[in-house]
């Protein structure tokens, strides 16, 4: 079932995605070869109960820590370690989820520490790139398949892979609500999107093949072929229009 939002329902979802904006900021200011990726997730857990939320995906599914950190050929649902250090040529994903006073939003963003290779640069690039692309398609009335089927195809465009296994949900009374949201697919398929419908919309695109692997802590999931993935990822609520933004600019 995919649930349908009021207007106030909304706006609780977009105060949890102030916060979340705001802690990627924050953590993004704090990346330096030489850090631990557990100092970052304790710093993220720290500013979203400062700011009156909870990070959303501490025990959810039994998940550890307060928010996925993906590191390189990690593409999403990484876990944070005192031991991995941030070293210069890194690219990192915040995977952030927050809730505040019951409502749910959902963002990511990949950043490089220092200086990265070209294939890294463009791999973030037009990750980002593909994120507003796909968002561009969403409007009452149309499909979803125009979503996946647009990232799909910018994504090809520009010489990236898309893993099928993963993709984007529904959000905001769960972290993981319907409709699942594939970064591949045809126009003209899947359900029409309605007004008042919340949904993550997540690109996560490789420069490799699509194949994936899951690290035996049954969480973390990387590329097969070692190649780097980026992950740029806003919650939106569908509008007559078009669609608003609930996680910042
Ligand atoms: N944005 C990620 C996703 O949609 C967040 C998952 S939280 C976790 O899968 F707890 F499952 F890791
Ligand atoms: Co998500």
């Amino acid at each position: 079932m995919i649930n349908i939002y009021t207007k106030e329902e909304i706006e609780k979802i977009k105060k949890a995605g102030v916060i979340n904006n705001e802690c990627h900021k924050y953590l993004a200011s704090l990346i330096k070869p030489g850090i631990s990726t557990k100092f970052l997730d304790d710093e993220a857990g720290r500013f979203i109960e400062s700011h009156g939320g909870r990070p959303a995906s501490k025990g959810y599914e039994g998940y550890p820590r307060n928010i996925c950190i993906s590191l390189n050929d990690e593409i999403v649902h990484g876990i944070a370690k005192d031991n991995v250090l941030l070293k210069e040529g890194d690219i990192i994903t915040f995977d952030i989820l927050t809730e505040l006073n019951g409502y749910i939003a959902d963002s990511a963003t990949t950043w490089p520490v220092g200086k990265v290779n070209k294939e890294k640069e463009h791999l973030m690039h037009h990750t980002e790139k593909s994120l507003y692309v796909g968002l561009k398609e969403v409007k009452a009335g149309v499909p979803l398949g125009n979503v996946s089927a647009r990232i799909q195809q910018y994504a090809e465009k520009h010489g990236l892979s898309v893993p099928h296994e993963i993709g984007g949900h529904g959000v905001g009374k769960e972290v993981h609500e319907d409709p699942f949201i594939a970064n591949y697919g045809k126009y003209g398929e899947g359900i029409l999107l309605k007004e008042g419908m919340v949904l993550a919309i997540e690109p996560m695109l490789v420069t490799g093949n699509r194949h994936v692997d899951i690290l035996d802590d049954d969480w973390t999931i990387v590329t097969r072929d070692g190649s780097p993935s980026a992950h740029y990822e806003h919650t939106v609520a569908v509008t007559k229009d078009g669609y608003e933004i609930l996680t910042g600019e």
